[in-house]
């Protein structure tokens, strides 16, 4: 079935939008890759009560298939690291591990790349293709260097390239070294999520060259970080927008094992919380909570008579807060050498002193060193994250 005109709907969607830049060549890109050949051999649509719903491309009437592909939604490839849609022939449960990113923030990305003609790139994350096709289409293959944690994901993933006409560069490998052997590069573009940029990707851009990518290590409150190199080997730039994409897997957080009851049975200090807990449940308060206490999750859990519990659980320091709530409101416990709360606390009022300001105020400042985020001049809005 030829797709072309749902291609060029598709383009003039993201044009209305404002996702497009007006006369951007990307739009050719967009009208030229059919996203269908990197669907292959289908994916898994979400049903209800957290199970997904296989759907093959040869299982399903061409119009239909043609409207999944071209739905400005993401679609999940393949569940728990192995699973894809062919293998399965009733719904299912499971936890993304690739996917193609919604057009949308695909096209978004690529045009806060700010690309020029000749520019060389580095993906890391290649998932189904889609995006690496993107970019060969306006750069050309030779420019283009991807790659791809999943061996099968990049197997499929290359296929698809070639289907679509490109034999570029899809590595397999772990994307958190970069790909040295092709650096520099004038461009980084990561669409898994990392907890921080690693400086391998610094080191194989060129100066003045920009990286790109979602950072954070919670399924949301993260933001994409956009920075460009210096000739002295550091990078800076600001968080310039909300971003959420599947982690890199070797910083994907793991569920906490273990009784929190039993963790939390001796705290330190009790007292009523200053800033309600569920403030965390907002994007910005969110990522300023990774700031403060980056290696800290936040769980919430229930217990028999419906009353709720939140924790923010910090492993590696093994601190903890915990939260109740009743008619006068929440009540924080906190244990381990780290008071998070305190600390979060004191940022979350800081933040709300300085009236609120949105994650595109977040700048950033990255050397081999450390990441340091700031928020105007105000020192309690300063976060230094030390990597050695
Ligand atoms: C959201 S998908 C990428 C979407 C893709 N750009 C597209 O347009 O289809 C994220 C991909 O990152 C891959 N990934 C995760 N950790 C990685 C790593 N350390 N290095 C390279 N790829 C990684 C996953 O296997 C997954 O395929």
């Amino acid at each position: 079935m030829d797709t072309a005109p749902e291609r060029r709907a598709l383009a003039g969607r993201l044009t209305a939008s404002g996702v497009l830049r007006q006369d951007s060549p990307w739009r050719s890109a967009v009208e030229a890759v059919p996203r269908e050949l990197f669907l292959h051999p289908g994916v898994f649509l979400p049903v209800d009560g957290g199970r997904w719903q296989p759907v093959t491309a040869l299982g399903t009437p061409p119009e239909e298939w043609t409207q999944i592909v071209y739905r400005d939604e993401s679609l999940a490839t393949q569940l728990d690291g192995h699973l894809t849609a062919d293998a399965a022939d009733a719904p299912v449960t499971g936890v993304p591990t690739s996917s193609s990113t919604t057009p949308t923030t695909v096209v978004d990305m690529l045009e806060q790349l700010d690309v020029a003609d000749g520019h060389t790139v580095l993906e890391i994350g290649t998932g189904t293709g889609y995006s690496t096709g993107l970019m060969c289409q306006r750069l050309g293959e030779d420019n283009v260097t991807t790659v791809e944690v999943d061996p099968q994901v990049a197997a499929r993933a290359d296929a698809a390239l070639e289907a679509a006409g490109h034999s570029t560069w899809t590595v397999t490998g772990d994307g958190l070294l970069g790909h040295p052997a092709r650096a520099p590069y004038d461009r980084v573009i990561a669409t898994c999520a990392v907890r921080r940029v690693p400086y391998t990707w610094i080191r194989q851009t060129k100066p003045g060259g920009i990286v790109l990518a979602t950072v954070g290590s919670w399924p949301y409150g993260t933001g994409l970080a956009k920075v460009t190199v210096n000739d002295d080997g550091f990078a800076e730039g600001r968080i310039i927008g909300r971003s959420s994409f599947m982690h890199a897997r070797a910083q994907a957080l793991v569920p906490l094992a273990g009784d929190l009851s039993a963790r939390t049975a001796y705290a330190d200090t009790e007292r009523p919380a200053k800033i309600p807990p569920v403030l965390l449940n907002e994007w910005m308060p969110a990522f300023l909570a990774q700031l403060t206490a980056p290696g800290a999750q936040f769980v919430r859990a229930m217990v028999g008579d419906g009353t709720r519990i939140l924790y923010l659980f910090d492993a590696e320091r093994e601190s903890f807060a915990a939260f109740t709530e009743d008619a006068s409101g929440w009540t924080v416990r906190q244990g381990g050498p780290v008071a998070l709360w305190d600390a979060v606390e004191e940022t979350l009022t800081a933040w709300q002193d300085a009236g609120s300001p949105d994650i595109a105020n977040v700048r950033l400042h990255i050397t081999e060193q450390a990441h340091t985020y700031w928020i105007g001049d105000r020192q309690s809005l300063r976060w230094e994250h030390r990597l050695i």
